[in-house]
């Protein structure tokens, strides 16, 4: 069970401190790139995320919202990422572009928006480690968990489960210390948590709390 914090709703002023507040209780760094046409949100891009992987020791997990994202993807990887997701939704030979991506020595994740079925992805889970499954229509932070998408979790869980897959499945959107539960048990076992971390007083008791919910659900 792994927590991946977004700073999407962090103070970007203050950046290098609040990134600071999270220092050693989360697993993984979620940054969201959006560039205002895949989404209608934008964000930032490869430069932001090399300043970002200079200040801090959490691996980087880049999500990103961009069309052509076989254009943009290696640029990531230059800048630090350990972890590259881009969407099947946005991108004409995602086979391709995870080849190029684990070759170039990155983590490689395909992302599904809340309306693309699981089937659409699954005969090509083999080329990925992991399965990101949209909990909220992608674009901005601090929207409300869509429980619609548990069974899409757990059909993806059983699955990944009857084929013996390493894919980590990644619940992304809305969750919070009472929804983490849900995606837990329906088979996740990595969640983004932005606006919940971010709003916290205190962000690491936050991400330890997060994680402890999924583990105890994940046993149930
Ligand atoms: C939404 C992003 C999410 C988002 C999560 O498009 O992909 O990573 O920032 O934020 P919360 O946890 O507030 O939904
Ligand atoms: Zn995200």
């Amino acid at each position: 069970m792994q927590i991946t914090p977004s700073i999407l709703n962090a103070d970007f002023a203050n950046l290098a401190e609040e990134i600071s507040r999270l220092n050693d209780s989360a697993d993984w760094l979620h940054l969201d790139v959006m560039d205002g046409h895949f989404v209608p949100n934008l964000s930032f891009g490869p430069h932001m995320v090399s300043s970002i992987n200079a200040i801090t020791d959490m691996p980087l997990d880049v999500h990103l919202m961009i069309e052509t994202p076989e254009k943009w993807a290696l640029d990531y990887v230059k800048s630090g990422a350990k972890s590259v997701t881009f969407h099947i939704e946005a991108c004409a030979e995602p086979i391709k572009l995870a080849r190029e991506l684990r070759e170039a020595g990155v983590r490689v994740g395909i992302s599904i928006k809340p309306a693309t079925d699981f089937d659409v992805v699954k005969d090509m889970l083999i080329h990925f480690d992991t399965l990101l499954i949209m909990t909220v229509e992608p674009g901005f932070g601090g929207q409300s968990f869509m429980d619609a998408m548990l069974p899409k979790i757990a059909e993806a869980r059983s699955y990944i489960d009857s084929y013996n897959l390493n894919t980590w499945i990644q619940a992304d959107g809305g969750i919070n210390l009472e929804t983490i539960s849900r995606a837990a048990m329906a088979g996740a076992d990595v969640f983004v948590a932005g606006s919940v971390v971010y709003s916290s007083k205190d962000p690491e008791d936050t991400v330890r709390k997060l994680r402890k919910l999924a583990e105890s659900a994940n046993q149930k």
